[in-house]
Protein backbone atom coordinates (compact mmCIF):
# COMPACT_ATOMS: atom_id res chain seq x y z
CA UNK A 1 0.00 0.00 0.00
CA UNK A 2 0.84 3.56 -0.73
CA UNK A 3 2.08 5.93 1.89
CA UNK A 4 2.40 9.53 1.89
CA UNK A 5 3.99 11.88 4.23
CA UNK A 6 2.58 15.46 4.66
CA UNK A 7 4.19 18.57 5.94
CA UNK A 8 1.84 21.07 6.38
CA UNK A 9 3.58 24.51 7.85
CA UNK A 10 1.83 27.76 8.96
CA UNK A 11 3.04 31.01 10.82
CA UNK A 12 0.11 31.52 13.66
CA UNK A 13 1.63 34.15 15.62
CA UNK A 14 5.29 34.84 17.26
CA UNK A 15 6.56 34.84 20.63
CA UNK A 16 7.93 37.50 20.95
CA UNK A 17 7.97 39.11 17.53
CA UNK A 18 8.60 37.11 14.62
CA UNK A 19 11.17 35.29 16.50
CA UNK A 20 9.64 32.22 18.17
CA UNK A 21 6.64 30.10 18.98
CA UNK A 22 4.94 30.09 22.33
CA UNK A 23 4.26 26.55 24.37
CA UNK A 24 0.77 26.79 24.72
CA UNK A 25 0.14 27.42 21.13
CA UNK A 26 2.53 24.59 19.98
CA UNK A 27 0.55 22.31 22.67
CA UNK A 28 -2.63 23.36 20.84
CA UNK A 29 -1.80 22.39 18.04
CA UNK A 30 -0.01 19.36 18.76
CA UNK A 31 -3.49 18.18 20.64
CA UNK A 32 -5.39 19.25 17.40
CA UNK A 33 -3.60 16.80 15.17
CA UNK A 34 -3.24 13.92 17.62
CA UNK A 35 -6.96 13.65 18.04
CA UNK A 36 -6.91 12.96 13.92
CA UNK A 37 -4.73 10.33 14.73
CA UNK A 38 -6.89 9.06 17.12
CA UNK A 39 -9.79 9.12 14.69
CA UNK A 40 -7.70 7.24 11.83
CA UNK A 41 -7.75 10.08 9.37
CA UNK A 42 -3.55 10.49 9.70
CA UNK A 43 -1.55 7.40 11.32
CA UNK A 44 1.41 9.44 12.80
CA UNK A 45 2.02 13.41 13.13
CA UNK A 46 5.33 14.81 14.28
CA UNK A 47 5.60 18.53 15.17
CA UNK A 48 8.27 20.38 13.97
CA UNK A 49 8.91 24.33 15.26
CA UNK A 50 11.40 27.05 13.46
CA UNK A 51 11.01 30.22 14.64
CA UNK A 52 7.71 31.42 14.44
CA UNK A 53 6.66 28.74 12.45
CA UNK A 54 5.26 25.27 13.37
CA UNK A 55 4.91 22.31 10.95
CA UNK A 56 2.78 19.26 10.87
CA UNK A 57 4.94 16.12 10.10
CA UNK A 58 2.16 13.74 9.15
CA UNK A 59 1.94 10.31 7.47
CA UNK A 60 -1.74 8.48 6.19
CA UNK A 61 -2.90 6.34 3.14
CA UNK A 62 -5.04 9.23 1.56
CA UNK A 63 -2.77 10.93 -1.25
CA UNK A 64 -1.81 13.75 -1.85
CA UNK A 65 -3.76 16.54 -1.62
CA UNK A 66 -6.46 14.72 0.53
CA UNK A 67 -9.02 17.20 1.88
CA UNK A 68 -9.03 15.29 5.13
CA UNK A 69 -6.23 15.62 5.45
CA UNK A 70 -5.60 19.49 4.95
CA UNK A 71 -8.47 20.06 6.44
CA UNK A 72 -7.05 18.65 9.79
CA UNK A 73 -4.43 20.66 9.47
CA UNK A 74 -6.23 23.74 9.05
CA UNK A 75 -7.96 22.96 11.76
CA UNK A 76 -5.28 22.42 14.11
CA UNK A 77 -3.67 25.97 12.74
CA UNK A 78 -7.04 27.71 13.21
CA UNK A 79 -7.83 25.86 17.17
CA UNK A 80 -3.85 26.73 17.61
CA UNK A 81 -4.93 30.54 16.32
CA UNK A 82 -7.61 30.88 19.02
CA UNK A 83 -4.87 30.42 21.67
CA UNK A 84 -2.31 33.10 19.63
CA UNK A 85 -5.11 35.60 19.57
CA UNK A 86 -6.04 34.99 23.56
CA UNK A 87 -2.45 35.62 24.20
CA UNK A 88 -2.27 38.38 21.75
CA UNK A 89 0.64 36.96 20.09
CA UNK A 90 2.73 38.78 17.80
CA UNK A 91 0.88 38.72 14.23
CA UNK A 92 -1.70 35.76 15.49
CA UNK A 93 -3.02 33.40 12.51
CA UNK A 94 -0.68 35.47 10.41
CA UNK A 95 -0.49 32.31 7.55
CA UNK A 96 -4.16 31.97 7.30
CA UNK A 97 -5.38 33.93 4.97
CA UNK A 98 -8.76 32.51 4.24
CA UNK A 99 -11.78 32.53 6.50
CA UNK A 100 -13.34 28.64 6.71
CA UNK A 101 -11.41 26.03 4.82
CA UNK A 102 -12.25 24.78 1.25
CA UNK A 103 -10.84 21.46 0.07
CA UNK A 104 -7.14 22.03 0.03
CA UNK A 105 -5.02 24.37 1.93
CA UNK A 106 -2.92 25.40 -1.05
CA UNK A 107 -3.67 29.01 -1.52
CA UNK A 108 -5.04 29.38 1.54
CA UNK A 109 -1.69 30.49 3.22
CA UNK A 110 -0.52 27.51 5.13
CA UNK A 111 3.12 25.69 2.90
CA UNK A 112 2.88 22.47 1.43
CA UNK A 113 4.85 19.33 0.68
CA UNK A 114 4.14 16.02 0.10
CA UNK A 115 4.76 12.93 -1.82
CA UNK A 116 3.41 9.02 -1.98
CA UNK A 117 5.19 6.57 -2.33
CA UNK A 118 5.86 2.65 -0.83
CA UNK A 119 7.49 2.65 2.07
CA UNK A 120 10.82 0.96 1.08
CA UNK A 121 12.69 -1.77 3.45
CA UNK A 122 14.25 0.74 5.35
CA UNK A 123 12.89 4.09 4.82
CA UNK A 124 15.77 7.12 5.80
CA UNK A 125 13.80 10.79 4.82
CA UNK A 126 15.34 14.96 6.01
CA UNK A 127 12.57 16.93 6.23
CA UNK A 128 14.00 20.70 5.98
CA UNK A 129 12.12 23.97 7.80
CA UNK A 130 13.58 27.18 7.02
CA UNK A 131 12.42 30.77 9.07
CA UNK A 132 12.80 33.97 7.01
CA UNK A 133 13.32 32.71 3.29
CA UNK A 134 11.31 31.86 0.68
CA UNK A 135 10.69 28.40 -1.10
CA UNK A 136 13.59 29.60 -3.62
CA UNK A 137 16.13 29.15 -0.81
CA UNK A 138 16.38 25.09 -1.75
CA UNK A 139 17.02 25.91 -5.24
CA UNK A 140 20.99 25.71 -4.53
CA UNK A 141 20.84 23.31 -1.96
CA UNK A 142 18.44 20.84 -4.49
CA UNK A 143 21.01 21.48 -7.43
CA UNK A 144 23.67 20.32 -4.89
CA UNK A 145 22.09 17.13 -3.62
CA UNK A 146 20.48 15.79 -6.62
CA UNK A 147 23.00 17.28 -9.78
CA UNK A 148 26.82 17.74 -8.61
CA UNK A 149 28.90 15.10 -8.32
CA UNK A 150 31.13 17.50 -6.04
CA UNK A 151 28.85 17.20 -3.50
CA UNK A 152 26.80 14.09 -4.17
CA UNK A 153 29.55 11.40 -4.84
CA UNK A 154 26.56 8.76 -5.16
CA UNK A 155 25.64 10.07 -8.31
CA UNK A 156 28.92 8.76 -9.84
CA UNK A 157 30.09 5.51 -7.75
CA UNK A 158 26.15 4.44 -7.56
CA UNK A 159 24.45 2.37 -10.35
CA UNK A 160 21.18 3.87 -9.08
CA UNK A 161 21.70 6.73 -9.24
CA UNK A 162 24.49 7.13 -12.07
CA UNK A 163 21.60 7.77 -14.53
CA UNK A 164 20.97 11.29 -12.37
CA UNK A 165 17.61 13.13 -11.86
CA UNK A 166 14.03 15.17 -13.14
CA UNK A 167 13.34 18.51 -11.88
CA UNK A 168 10.54 20.01 -11.87
CA UNK A 169 10.49 23.51 -12.16
CA UNK A 170 7.86 26.42 -11.55
CA UNK A 171 7.38 30.24 -12.43
CA UNK A 172 5.83 31.38 -9.21
CA UNK A 173 4.41 34.33 -11.26
CA UNK A 174 2.56 32.24 -14.07
CA UNK A 175 2.44 28.49 -12.22
CA UNK A 176 4.01 27.29 -15.65
CA UNK A 177 6.08 24.72 -14.72
CA UNK A 178 9.01 22.93 -16.81
CA UNK A 179 11.20 19.16 -16.20
CA UNK A 180 14.31 19.04 -16.89
CA UNK A 181 16.84 16.40 -16.62
CA UNK A 182 20.08 15.79 -15.11
CA UNK A 183 22.78 15.43 -16.11
CA UNK A 184 22.11 16.24 -19.72
CA UNK A 185 20.14 19.67 -19.52
CA UNK A 186 21.91 21.02 -16.69
CA UNK A 187 22.97 24.26 -18.29
CA UNK A 188 19.21 24.27 -19.26
CA UNK A 189 18.11 24.06 -15.32
CA UNK A 190 20.80 26.29 -14.29
CA UNK A 191 19.42 29.24 -16.35
CA UNK A 192 16.32 28.57 -14.69
CA UNK A 193 16.57 27.74 -11.09
CA UNK A 194 19.59 30.43 -10.55
CA UNK A 195 16.76 33.03 -10.90
CA UNK A 196 15.39 32.08 -8.05
CA UNK A 197 13.32 35.17 -7.60
CA UNK A 198 11.18 33.67 -10.23
CA UNK A 199 11.92 30.03 -10.13
CA UNK A 200 11.63 27.44 -7.75
CA UNK A 201 11.91 23.67 -7.61
CA UNK A 202 8.77 21.52 -6.81
CA UNK A 203 9.80 17.97 -6.86
CA UNK A 204 12.55 16.14 -8.05
CA UNK A 205 12.43 12.10 -9.50
CA UNK A 206 14.90 9.46 -10.01
CA UNK A 207 15.42 9.32 -13.53
CA UNK A 208 15.76 5.26 -13.83
CA UNK A 209 12.16 4.56 -12.35
CA UNK A 210 10.44 7.91 -11.96
CA UNK A 211 10.62 7.65 -8.15
CA UNK A 212 9.72 10.58 -5.98
CA UNK A 213 13.38 11.60 -4.41
CA UNK A 214 12.36 14.83 -3.49
CA UNK A 215 8.87 17.66 -2.71
CA UNK A 216 9.36 21.48 -1.74
CA UNK A 217 6.66 24.11 -0.95
CA UNK A 218 6.25 26.40 -2.95
CA UNK A 219 3.99 28.82 -1.54
CA UNK A 220 4.28 32.29 -1.70
CA UNK A 221 2.41 34.14 1.05
CA UNK A 222 2.93 37.59 -0.87
CA UNK A 223 1.51 36.16 -4.40
CA UNK A 224 -1.42 35.10 -2.31
CA UNK A 225 -2.71 37.75 -0.64
CA UNK A 226 -1.52 40.21 -2.40
CA UNK A 227 0.48 41.96 0.01
CA UNK A 228 3.36 41.31 2.51
CA UNK A 229 2.22 39.36 5.69
CA UNK A 230 5.30 37.63 6.32
CA UNK A 231 7.82 35.30 4.32
CA UNK A 232 7.06 32.15 3.17
CA UNK A 233 9.54 30.23 5.42
CA UNK A 234 9.27 26.56 3.18
CA UNK A 235 9.46 23.05 4.02
CA UNK A 236 11.29 20.44 1.98
CA UNK A 237 11.31 16.66 2.20
CA UNK A 238 13.89 14.56 0.65
CA UNK A 239 14.37 11.19 0.72
CA UNK A 240 17.54 9.40 1.65
CA UNK A 241 19.67 6.28 0.95
CA UNK A 242 19.79 3.03 -1.30
CA UNK A 243 19.29 4.41 -4.43
CA UNK A 244 18.53 8.14 -3.07
CA UNK A 245 21.69 10.56 -1.73
CA UNK A 246 22.86 9.41 1.41
CA UNK A 247 21.96 11.45 4.73
CA UNK A 248 25.16 13.00 4.59
CA UNK A 249 25.25 14.26 0.84
CA UNK A 250 21.89 15.87 1.71
CA UNK A 251 23.00 18.43 4.76
CA UNK A 252 26.73 18.66 3.35
CA UNK A 253 25.24 21.62 0.80
CA UNK A 254 24.05 23.31 4.07
CA UNK A 255 28.06 22.89 5.30
CA UNK A 256 28.99 25.82 2.90
CA UNK A 257 26.54 28.57 3.75
CA UNK A 258 24.73 31.15 0.81
CA UNK A 259 22.88 33.56 0.21
CA UNK A 260 19.06 33.77 0.37
CA UNK A 261 16.40 36.24 0.40
CA UNK A 262 14.31 36.69 3.43
CA UNK A 263 15.21 38.29 7.14
CA UNK A 264 14.31 41.73 8.37
CA UNK A 265 10.57 42.50 7.09
CA UNK A 266 11.21 39.94 4.20
CA UNK A 267 13.32 42.93 2.10
CA UNK A 268 16.85 41.56 2.40
CA UNK A 269 20.02 39.15 1.75
CA UNK A 270 21.24 36.79 4.12
CA UNK A 271 22.97 33.78 5.08
CA UNK A 272 20.85 30.60 5.69
CA UNK A 273 22.31 29.54 9.17
CA UNK A 274 22.06 25.66 10.03
CA UNK A 275 21.22 24.88 13.47
CA UNK A 276 20.00 22.50 15.96
CA UNK A 277 16.02 22.38 16.79
CA UNK A 278 17.22 25.11 20.17
CA UNK A 279 18.92 27.52 17.92
CA UNK A 280 15.77 28.03 15.56
CA UNK A 281 15.17 31.46 17.21
CA UNK A 282 15.93 34.33 14.47
CA UNK A 283 16.54 37.15 16.46
CA UNK A 284 19.31 39.52 15.42
CA UNK A 285 17.94 41.79 13.33
CA UNK A 286 14.73 39.07 13.06
CA UNK A 287 17.45 36.53 11.70
CA UNK A 288 19.86 35.65 9.92
CA UNK A 289 17.64 33.17 8.29
CA UNK A 290 17.46 29.74 10.29
CA UNK A 291 17.37 26.25 8.71
CA UNK A 292 16.90 22.78 10.82
CA UNK A 293 16.93 19.57 9.47
CA UNK A 294 14.56 16.59 10.90
CA UNK A 295 15.32 13.36 10.47
CA UNK A 296 12.94 10.20 10.42
CA UNK A 297 12.86 6.73 9.63
CA UNK A 298 9.53 5.96 8.39
CA UNK A 299 8.65 2.23 10.21
CA UNK A 300 5.36 0.54 8.65
CA UNK A 301 3.89 4.13 8.18
CA UNK A 302 4.93 5.34 11.91
CA UNK A 303 7.49 8.72 12.37
CA UNK A 304 10.63 7.15 14.34
CA UNK A 305 12.04 10.31 14.80
CA UNK A 306 13.15 13.27 14.57
CA UNK A 307 16.44 12.93 15.05
CA UNK A 308 18.32 16.95 15.09
CA UNK A 309 20.66 16.37 12.03
CA UNK A 310 22.50 19.85 12.65
CA UNK A 311 23.34 19.36 15.93
CA UNK A 312 26.45 18.39 14.92
CA UNK A 313 29.56 20.60 15.60
CA UNK A 314 30.46 19.32 12.40
CA UNK A 315 28.66 22.27 11.01
CA UNK A 316 29.91 24.80 13.77
CA UNK A 317 32.12 26.47 11.06
CA UNK A 318 29.00 27.45 8.79
CA UNK A 319 27.13 29.31 11.83
CA UNK A 320 30.79 31.14 12.30
CA UNK A 321 30.68 31.75 8.71
CA UNK A 322 27.11 32.94 8.65
CA UNK A 323 27.68 35.01 11.34
CA UNK A 324 30.48 36.89 9.46
CA UNK A 325 28.92 37.23 6.19
CA UNK A 326 25.89 38.64 8.50
CA UNK A 327 27.97 41.18 9.64
CA UNK A 328 29.07 42.15 6.43
CA UNK A 329 26.24 42.46 5.00
CA UNK A 330 24.17 44.79 7.99
CA UNK A 331 27.46 47.06 7.49
CA UNK A 332 25.60 47.79 4.12
CA UNK A 333 22.33 48.75 5.95
CA UNK A 334 19.20 49.87 4.21
CA UNK A 335 21.63 49.82 1.04
CA UNK A 336 21.45 47.14 -1.75
CA UNK A 337 22.37 44.41 -2.38
CA UNK A 338 21.63 43.99 1.35
CA UNK A 339 18.16 45.49 0.87
CA UNK A 340 16.50 43.35 -1.59
CA UNK A 341 16.32 44.86 -5.45
CA UNK A 342 12.75 47.11 -6.53
CA UNK A 343 11.42 44.17 -8.15
CA UNK A 344 11.46 42.79 -4.94
CA UNK A 345 10.66 45.11 -2.60
CA UNK A 346 7.19 45.45 -4.62
CA UNK A 347 6.12 43.09 -2.67
CA UNK A 348 6.56 44.38 0.96
CA UNK A 349 5.46 47.49 2.62
CA UNK A 350 7.78 49.27 0.82
CA UNK A 351 5.24 50.82 -2.36
CA UNK A 352 2.80 52.72 0.26
CA UNK A 353 5.70 55.06 1.00
CA UNK A 354 6.57 54.96 -2.73
CA UNK A 355 2.98 56.14 -3.63
CA UNK A 356 2.94 59.15 -0.81
CA UNK A 357 6.22 60.38 -2.82
CA UNK A 358 5.25 59.86 -6.48
CA UNK A 359 4.12 63.33 -6.92
CA UNK A 360 7.22 64.98 -6.13
CA UNK A 361 9.03 64.41 -8.86
CA UNK A 362 10.07 66.51 -11.60
CA UNK A 363 11.57 66.00 -14.81
CA UNK A 364 15.36 67.25 -14.99
CA UNK A 365 16.65 65.80 -17.50
CA UNK A 366 15.68 64.26 -21.25
CA UNK A 367 16.00 61.14 -21.65
CA UNK A 368 16.85 59.75 -25.00
P1 LIG B 1 5.02 45.60 11.93
O1 LIG B 1 5.70 45.89 13.22
O2 LIG B 1 4.23 46.75 11.40
O3 LIG B 1 4.24 44.32 11.97
O4 LIG B 1 6.11 45.35 10.80
C1 LIG B 1 7.29 44.72 11.06
C2 LIG B 1 7.23 43.31 10.79
O5 LIG B 1 7.65 42.54 11.62
C3 LIG B 1 6.66 42.86 9.49
O6 LIG B 1 6.08 41.61 9.58
P1 LIG C 1 8.00 35.87 9.37
O1 LIG C 1 7.77 35.69 7.90
O2 LIG C 1 8.82 34.77 9.93
O3 LIG C 1 6.68 36.03 10.07
O4 LIG C 1 8.84 37.17 9.59
C1 LIG C 1 8.30 38.38 9.18
C2 LIG C 1 9.19 39.56 9.31
O5 LIG C 1 8.85 40.56 8.76
C3 LIG C 1 10.41 39.47 10.10
O6 LIG C 1 11.07 40.70 10.16
MG1 LIG D 1 5.73 35.87 11.75
MG1 LIG E 1 8.32 32.77 10.01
Amino acid sequence: MKLTLSVIKADIGGFVGHSSVHKEVVEKVREIAEDGKDRGIIRDVSILVCGDDIALVMTHTKGIDSSDVHELAWNAFKEGTEVAKKMKMYGAGQDLLADAFSGNVKGMGPGVAEMEFEERKSEPVVIFFADKTSPSAWNLPLYEIFADPMNTAGLVIDPSMHNGFIFDVMDVYTGMGIQLKAPEELYDLLVFIGATSRYVIRCIYRKSDGEIAASASTQRLSLMAGRYVGKDDPVLIVRAQSGFPAVGEILEPFARPWLVEGWMRGSHTGPLMPVPFRNAKPTRFDGPPRVIAAGYQITDGYLIGPSDLFDDPAFDEARRECNNIADILRRQGIFEPHRLPPEEMEYTTLPKVLEKLKDRFKLVEVKK
